[in-house]
């Protein structure tokens, strides 16, 4: 079979536009060129041209629009599979996945829908309530209602709380709150990054995290146990080799493992996530409380996927083997079966 051609899409200008461009560069490394024809492309550089190649098919006169789309999206330059190697905004919130769907180009991970509804921490945790799906007692906020967001954050939730903006990811914008003269700042922070922001009761325990992979039989690869430095795995943490401990697998009770692999399972399931995702939980006293749902979970030297997978004899290179196989299927690509 000839090699599959493959875009890995990385970069982009969201907050983690690092973090894309090293996961990017990762799974390029890992795409054997005796498979792959592979070709790293920077979402920012190309937005524009994307776009202008976008509005040409939309936008034809009526009288020419019928052949208009195999005629300008070049039929011998399509990808078979776009790898989405982005975090946070555009990449990840299921505006790239949308415009892959318009021009028909299989890509990784999870639909549009799924995207915006795991990008979005509101939203996810109202679907988690819904589900039964325990997570931390939180309250919405809004950049609109500042004024009146810390009475809000006090009453609902308390201290200490976690202050965090709604769709952002890699610990951007979050703040750990313990005492009322640094809840103005922690919300400040958050709204940083646009007008939504939530308060969440802070949880104290373990915190683990459970990758998820696979499109109908999707499974939980073993739990990694997070051991940041100072207690909180933010941005330095999660990104500084040797910062963080990561111990696979986590050293929690049996019953609580159980509960938390059926927890993240249940919470990527119920977004409609497909692929893969990796879960964020923590382990409290007496429940497992599910934080989020990554969508596109880093593919660094020093992310969690890779780990757990590797724990399970999984390397690096057969994973992102198996997520292109997993987008193949999920989109009826070349040797893909097609969707239902
Ligand atoms: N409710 C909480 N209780 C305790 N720690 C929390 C809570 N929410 C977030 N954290 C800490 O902040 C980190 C980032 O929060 P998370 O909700 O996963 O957002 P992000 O999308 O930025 O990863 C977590 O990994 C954890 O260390
Ligand atoms: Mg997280």
């Amino acid at each position: 079979m000839d090699r599959l051609r493959i875009v890995v899409l990385t970069g982009g200008t969201s907050a983690e536009r690092e973090i894309c461009l090293l996961s990017g560069r990762k799974v390029m490394s890992a795409l054997d060129p005796s498979r792959y024809d592979a070709v790293s492309v920077d979402l920012a550089s190309i937005a524009e041209a994307r776009a202008a190649d976008l509005a040409g098919i939309l936008f034809r006169p009526p009288a020419e629009r019928e052949h208009a789309p195999e005629q300008t999206v070049a039929r011998d330059g399509r990808p078979d599979v776009v790898f989405i190697a982005l975090h946070g905004g555009a990449g990840e919130n299921g505006t790239v996945q949308g415009m892959l769907e318009l021009l028909g180009i299989p890509y990784t991970g999870s639909g549009v829908l799924a995207s915006a509804l795991a990008m979005n921490k509101i939203m996810s945790k109202k679907i988690f309530e819904r589900d039964g799906i325990p997570t931390p007692k939180w309250v919405p906020l809004a950049a609109a209602e500042r004024a009146s967001a810390p009475e809000a954050a006090l009453t609902a939730v308390g201290l200490p709380c976690v202050v965090k903006p709604a769709c952002e990811g890699s610990t951007i914008g979050v703040t750990i709150v313990r005492e009322r003269e640094h809840l103005e700042a922690a919300l400040d922070a958050a709204f940083r990054y646009g007008p939504e922001a939530l308060a969440e009761q802070f949880i104290p325990g373990t915190e683990i995290s459970a990758p998820v992979l696979g499109n109908d039989d999707a499974r939980v690869l073993p739990l990694v146990e997070i051991v940041p430095p100072d207690g909180f795995y933010d941005y330095h943490a999660k990104y500084t080799p040797g910062a963080t401990e990561e111990i696979v697998p986590a050293r929690i009770p049996q019953a609580a493992a159980e509960r938390a692999r059926r927890l993240a399972l249940a919470a990527h399931c119920t977004l409609g996530c497909r692929g893969f995702s990796r879960v964020d939980m923590i382990v409290g006293r007496d429940e497992v409380y599910v934080l989020e749902v990554n969508s596109i979970p880093g593919l660094t030297d020093t992310s969690l996927v890779p780990r757990a997978a590797e724990a399970e004899g999984i390397s690096f290179s057969q994973l992102v083997g198996q997520i292109i196989g997993f987008a193949l299927e999920e989109h009826g690509g070349r040797s893909g079966k097609p969707k239902a």
